[in-house]
């Protein structure tokens, strides 16, 4: 049984940034739900790691393939416990280069749920649709803080040291600096 849902998220940012921020795993830790992300492999647009994940009084360590499709798609595919599940956030920037550059960013989800828990389908959605908004909402200050304060800029993504996934292949796309 295949449950699909979307939630369109908002932000006054450029795409870049939104980029940036799905692709820096390190500030994964300012979300009070995620922790102890680990890279197991990286090549130039796709990646697997490890992420812990609070939902209520739980805790799963899943395993997550995570793939860059340039320059505005994360498609990420967890092995959860609930079965495999896909999410794809697919960005839209309207007024690019002006003050008032702002995003929408869908994010879909579907989640293949074993014939066992149909039942708590509904309940599952709901859940899932509360974690998703609280993370998302928290991308959004930083965002929209990041906004105010360096503008478009995402030049100190690529600092030597800074890490990125997909590093070079998000630069080719979004770095104004010439190489
Ligand atoms: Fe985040």
């Amino acid at each position: 049984m295949k449950l699909r849902f979307l939630i369109v998220k908002h932000a006054a940012t450029s795409c870049a940034n939104v980029i940036a921020n799905y692709l820096d795993l390190e500030h994964l830790d300012m979300h009070d739900n995620l922790a102890s992300c680990e890279v197991l492999s990286e090549s130039e647009r796709a990646a697997c790691f490890t992420l812990t994940s609070r939902v209520g009084p739980f805790r799963f360590r899943n395993v997550h393939y995570y793939e860059f499709r340039p320059p505005n798609q994360i498609v990420n595919v967890v092995k959860s416990p609930l079965g495999p599940m896909k999410v794809v956030s697919t960005v839209r920037e309207i007024d690019a280069d002006t003050p008032g550059v702002r995003c929408e960013v869908d994010v879909e989800t579907e989640l293949d749920l074993p014939a066992a828990l149909r039942p708590l389908g509904a309940l599952l959605v709901r859940l899932l649709r509360r974690v998703n908004r609280r993370v998302l909402e928290e991308d959004r200050e930083i965002l929209e803080r990041r906004q105010r304060l360096l503008g478009g800029s995402i030049e100190d993504y690529l600092r030597d040291g800074q890490f990125l996934l997909f590093k070079e292949t998000f630069r080719e796309h979004f770095s104004r600096r010439a190489p």
